[in-house]
């Protein structure tokens, strides 16, 4: 078998760069592109970068991620998380590559109160999680594909919950008051990076190993709980009070609950997840 080249989009993201990492780390043939480096939305571009590299695995970590801004801007992220991974699909197929398109649990309404499974309905209550299934069903068109989705994720190269609490420490606001009626898996990108490296391996190796997958940390929460434990970790002492969602409006709804089960990722590479606590020590190790 030849060996992999990997070809990362939205290599700037938060996401994006773990993975890239990761991928260099291990001494694998990486090709990263940031945004500036190349637009996902332009088939041109995307077309002629695959032709000439010729990767045989596209992970697409680009994405239009300002949930609430998305209320306001459906085209955008229709174009960048919908339309744009169509692109990636014909390309990915064209090239004989296998694409990995990274979703998200906003895809699911929250209702149910049992982790979802890969094949429970979609139902999203936000532009944001709309767009994220148009970019599945995407993706989906693609002869060889990956769907991993995955929730709350947190790591060094990104705005995320861990830094917004930490900000609000440093700012020396008390009481904290966090919403405790959402409940999810909080996730380390550099566990994703792991999971996504696996998952994408097996994929391209087998056909049984393709579609959709859930890759959490383990452990569910709820935003109240996450707050808690960031304080802790960071050894402050600020008093964290529970709010409802109601108390706290955004635009963008959120599903109430959306701790999404792997256990297809644990049965495909029998491996568990890692710890989003432990994720959470090494993010403030590295980040101090
Ligand atoms: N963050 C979460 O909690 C979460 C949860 C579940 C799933 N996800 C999914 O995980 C993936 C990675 O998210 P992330 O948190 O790493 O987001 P991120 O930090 O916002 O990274 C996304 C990257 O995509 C780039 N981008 C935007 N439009 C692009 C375009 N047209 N062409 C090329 N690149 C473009 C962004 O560039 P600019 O910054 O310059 O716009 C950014 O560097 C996304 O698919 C997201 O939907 C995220």
């Amino acid at each position: 078998m030849s060996p992999l080249r990997w070809m990362i989009t939205g290599a700037g993201g938060m996401a994006g760069r773990d993975l890239t990492d990761e991928l260099r780390s291990r001494g694998e043939d990486v090709l990263a592109y940031t945004r500036a480096e190349l637009d996902i939305a332009s088939p041109r571009a995307l077309g002629a970068i695959i032709r000439e590299n010729k990767p045989s695995i596209i992970v697409n970590c680009a994405a239009y991620t300002k949930v609430d801004a998305a209320e306001e801007n459906e085209a955008l992220a229709n174009a960048v998380n919908g339309s744009a991974v169509e692109f990636l699909a014909n390309a990915a197929t064209a090239g004989d590559a296998l694409l990995v398109q990274i979703s998200t649990d906003f895809v699911f309404d929250g209702s149910q109160r049992t982790p979802y499974e890969i094949n429970d309905e979609t139902n999203p209550l936000s532009v944001y999680g709309k767009s994220k299934l148009l970019g599945e069903f995407a993706a989906s068109h693609a002869d060889k594909h990956l769907v991993i989705r995955s929730s709350w994720l947190f790591g060094t190269h990104g705005p995320n919950f861990v830094e917004a609490i930490r900000n609000q420490i440093r700012k020396g606001t008390t009481p904290l008051r966090v919403v405790d009626d959402q409940r999810g898996r909080p996730t380390y990108t550099p566990h994703l990076a792991h999971a996504i490296i696996r998952l994408a391996q097996l994929a391209q190796q087998s056909a049984d190993a393709r579609g959709t997958v859930h890759y959490a940390d383990a452990g569910d929460c709820t935003w109240f709980d996450f707050a808690k434990a960031i304080v802790e970790e960071s050894g402050a002492t600020v008093d964290v009070r529970p709010v409802t969602t109601a108390e706290y409006p955004r635009p963008a709804k959120r599903p109430a609950y959306s701790v999404l089960s792997t256990e297809r990722y644990e049965r495909l590479t029998g491996v568990e997840p890692e710890s989003w606590r432990e994720g959470l020590r090494d993010y403030l190790a590295l980040k101090p």
